[in-house]
Order: C-alpha cells, then sequence, then structure tokens
C-alpha cells in the first residue's frame, strides 16, 4: 500500500482523539475517512473524546461505498497494540489529512483506484464464492463418475493404500489418462470421499495413495447400507433437466405443477410408470436409502415399532423398510403399499405383503402407518389428502394406533450449517422434481392438525430427518 501516509507497524488498534469541538458522529466520520483513504485499513478503531471519556470501538466492515461526515476534527492518533495497550502516538493535524485527501482528490484516476481497492478485495471475495456455486455441479458430476466408476470398491477392497497406477490398471484407464484421474481423484481426496498419502519414497504424482474414509465407505457398492444408488438416480438426467426450466417456470403462473414437468411433460410418477429404466433407478436410489435408514431406526430407535401387531408402509417402495422391521420384529405383520409399477418390480418376499394401490384412495388398516420419504413430495393439500386416508387406517392412540414418519423437520436440532444447507438444497430439488416441500414444524403440525390428528411427537434421530409420530 505506497499510498499510506502514516506506518502504523503492527498496531492492531487506534484512537482517534478529537477536538471535542465536532459531534461523536463526526469525528467517528473523519476516522472512518482516514482508514478508508489507506492510512490505517483495519476495522477496529478507537474514537476517544478529549473532553470527557466517551469510548468506543466501530466494529464494522470496510464494505463497499459508504458516505461519512466531511465535518469531523481529530487531532491526533494514539497507536495501540492492543485496545488499552498504547506504544505510541502521532499527530495529524486536519489540515494535513485535508490536504492529502485534496490532493487525491485532484486526481480522479487515483481516487477510484483507491475506493477501488476496498471495493476490489470485496469484489474478488465475492467473485471466488460466485464462481464456486458456478462450478459446485462439478462437486456433484465428480461424485457421479467415481459412483459410476467404482472407485471406493476398489480402494476399500484393496487391502492397503492404492497408487494411482494400482487404481487406473484396475479400472482400466489406458496411461494417457492416468493425469486425468489424479486430477479427479484430487477433487475426492479435497471434498473428504478419499485421503491421501505421499509414498515417502517418491515425489512422483504416480505414486500419490489413496486411502479409504468414512465418507468412501458409504460409496462402496457392495455394501448393503451405501448411498452411491441414491447418487445416481437423484444425478440422471430425468432430474437435472428441469434445473434448466426453473426460471421460465417460476414466471408461469399454474402450469405446468413442476419444472420437471415443463422438461419432460409429466410427473415423477408418470414416468416411473412410463420408462422402465427410471422406475429402476428410482427405486433403487430409494431401496439403498430405506436400507440406511431401516439399520439406523431399529438399532437405535425400535421402541417406535414396540406394541406393534401390523404396519403399513405406504408408499414403501419395493418394500425394503418393511422387511428391515418385519425381520427384526417377527411378530409385526408388515405390508407395503405403493403404485402398479413399483410393486410389479418388486419381489415378493415371505415376511412382506405387496399391495398395489394409490394411497389418496384407500391405505390398508393396521396398527401403525409408516410414511416415509412420501409427504415431502406432495404439496399440503395433497399430504392432508393422504393423512386423512392413514388417519382411517389406524387406531386411535388409546388403542395403540399412529402413524409414523421419517422425514425432515427444517431447522429442528440442525447442528452445523452443512447440515442447514443440505435441508435447503434439498428442498429445492423437492419444488424443483414434486409438488411437495422440505417443512418446518410449525408446516408439519398445520397439515396434522388439518387431517384431524390431535398429537404428535417428534424424534431427531436420523441426522438430517427426524421421527415423527402422530396421533388421533
Ligand atoms: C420418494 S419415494 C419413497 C419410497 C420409500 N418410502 C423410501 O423412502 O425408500 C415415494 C414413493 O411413493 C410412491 N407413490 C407415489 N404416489 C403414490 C400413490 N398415489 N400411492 C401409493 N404410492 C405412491 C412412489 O412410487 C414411491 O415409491
Amino acid at each position: 500500500m505506497d499510498q499510506v501516509p502514516v506506518d502504523l507497524g503492527e498496531s492492531r488498534s487506534i484512537c482517534a482523539v478529537d477536538n471535542a469541538q465536532s459531534g461523536i458522529g463526526e469525528t467517528q466520520g473523519a476516522a472512518w475517512r482516514v482508514i478508508h483513504h489507506g492510512i490505517w485499513r483495519r476495522p477496529q478503531v478507537l474514537i476517544r473524546r478529549l473532553c470527557g471519556s466517551f469510548t468506543f470501538k466501530i466494529k464494522s466492515q470496510l464494505h463497499g461505498k459508504r458516505k461519512y461526515p466531511t465535518t469531523g476534527c481529530i487531532t491526533s492518533y494514539i497507536l495501540k497494540d492492543d485496545i488499552d495497550n498504547p506504544i505510541g502516538d502521532f499527530q495529524v493535524s486536519q489540515l494535513a489529512i485535508h490536504k492529502r485527501l485534496r490532493a487525491w482528490k485532484k486526481s480522479a484516476s487515483v481516487m477510484e483506484s483507491l475506493d477501488g481497492e476496498c471495493q476490489s478485495l470485496e469484489l474478488l471475495k465475492a467473485q471466488a464464492h460466485a464462481w464456486n456455486h458456478k462450478f459446485s455441479f462439478i462437486n456433484s458430476m465428480s461424485l457421479k463418475c467415481a459412483v459410476e466408476l467404482g472407485i471406493a470398491d476398489i480402494i476399500h477392497a484393496h487391502g492397503k493404500p492404492t497408487s494411482l497406477l494400482e487404481l487406473a490398471t484396475k479400472l482400466s484407464i489406458p496411461p494417457t489418462r492416468n493425469n486425468d484421474l489424479r486430477r479427479l481423484m484430487r477433487l475426492l481426496v479435497f471434498s473428504g470421499f478419499f485421503a491421501r498419502e505421499r509414498d515417502g519414497n517418491s515425489h512422483d504424482h504416480d505414486e500419490e495413495l489413496y486411502i479409504p474414509t468414512t465418507m468412501s465407505a458409504l460409496l462402496v457398492n457392495q455394501k448393503d447400507v451405501n448411498v452411491s444408488s441414491f447418487a445416481l438416480a437423484m444425478l440422471d438426467q430425468m432430474f437435472l433437466h428441469p434445473w434448466y426450466h426453473l426460471s421460465s417456470w417460476l414466471k408461469q403462473d399454474n402450469l405446468p405443477a413442476t419444472p420437471l414437468e415443463a422438461a419432460h411433460g409429466k410427473g415423477v410418477w408418470e414416468a416411473t410408470s412410463q420408462s422402465p429404466a427410471f422406475n429402476s433407478l428410482l427405486n433403487e436410489g430409494m431401496a439403498s436409502d430405506a436400507r440406511f435408514v431401516a439399520k439406523v431406526v431399529v438399532e437405535e430407535c425400535g421402541e417406535i415399532f414396540r406394541g406393534l401387531s401390523s404396519l403399513v408402509d405406504v408408499g414403501g417402495g419395493t418394500g425394503t423398510m418393511a422387511r428391515a422391521i418385519a425381520d427384526d420384529y417377527p411378530h409385526v405383520k408388515c405390508t407395503v403399499l405403493d403404485l402398479p409399477q413399483v410393486v410389479a418390480s418388486s419381489e415378493a418376499g415371505e415376511t412382506v405383503q405387496l399391495v398395489a394401490g394409490d394411497m389418496f384412495q384407500y391405505v390398508p388398516p393396521a396398527d401403525a402407518v409408516l410414511l416415509k420419504w412420501v409427504l415431502h413430495d406432495w404439496s399440503d393439500e395433497d399430504c392432508v389428502k393422504i393423512l386423512k386416508r392413514c388417519k382411517e387406517a389406524v387406531p386411535s392412540e388409546e388403542k395403540g394406533g399412529k402413524v409414523i414418519i421419517i422425514e425432515m423437520v427444517v431447522d429442528f436440532d440442525i447442528r452445523s450449517p452443512e447440515l442447514a444447507e443440505t435441508q435447503l438444497l434439498f428442498d429445492m430439488h423437492i419444488m424443483v422434481q414434486t409438488t411437495g416441500k422440505q417443512r418446518n414444524k410449525y408446516e408439519w403440525r398445520n397439515i396434522f392438525i388439518d387431517a384431524g390428528f390431535t398429537n404428535y411427537k417428534i424424534t431427531s434421530a436420523l441426522g438430517l430427518r427426524s421421527i415423527i409420530e402422530v396421533y388421533h
């Protein structure tokens, strides 16, 4: 910063002393002007009025352009290494400051570059932020590529750190593409999906060694509990194209109901009935999540099934969740209700009965109805209709009846910005692909009341999702 007229060394704060003739706001303005014009650019400034003992900190970032009063009169600055610890002082006459400012103002271009310098820092940060968002889809597509190639399967099966060459060989990647594979791995390592070690004997990139992480464990296709099929389903073209329609869809009044419909001319369940490939991709994606959730629910929250003798998993897909419940609670008679195309592609097991039907019309009676990841696909009005059918199917609370919902409850017990962001991203996914939404606890309560339920309990036991037990 060659424009800085005074070297403030390592001091961490500055005390601006005014002549007690101007208002405190004016003094503050004068101090800020000095800072803004390059004398001192740190945000922590102490202004002390000579007359009296009024002292305060300005806590502010140097955001963009601000208008400051021009009349404040500062007579000296005291340098401090801490707010209360003077390490020296210097006098700056107001005249000197004004002279310098006038000189700067003479050269419009210099002034622009000074103001610009502050703005540039902010703009560069903003640009990096925007680029990060522009390219965030690359994280998704790189993850998809890793799943399609089965990279996690290879690294987990290897039994020791896997070198780039070993990985390339097992993936049948030609040597001419090794460096590209390394670049893909570099991003996946950065995102935490794998970890990397260097072979101590080599500085060669080819000798990078990849090791598994908790996240890569979830990408192993051969494991029962994985997120791979869900990733492939969510990143299928059927779900990606609708994003190109989002802005035009927002300007349309009523129809099409979703950007997905705008893109494909049909809704998601119509698409599963017409495309066996998409039907099985989506069913397998859902089943992989159901395996994941079933394991946690049965192991950690098994008490929600205690006392039940029958349960219907409404919109239960291919029956993965119901089978897991039936395996652990053999006395609970489990039934799955889903659309004909889903039931037709499900394997009938001995423990679970599959019923093809429409949950808007009829839900088979049982002690409990399970709705996992069903209601988020539907509008409030549709949820009320579905819940009314469920209420007809289950006995009252006194008789042991309930509806068990596994869904997100937005903002409920969410403990990290990443979890909060994931809920928001998921809500956007739901908005683009279906007529539903992710709901907060008040929105849930409203639809329960509208459907005639009288009581509910939310338990957050599933990370991003909660278990809601609803009674009448
Ligand atoms: C998001 S998937 C959830 C599947 C499963 N519950 C799970 O979490 O793995 C929604 C399910 O609702 C089913 N579904 C959609 N409309 C339905 C209807 N009218 N009646 C019954 N099931 C329906 C779909 O076929 C699909 O299996």
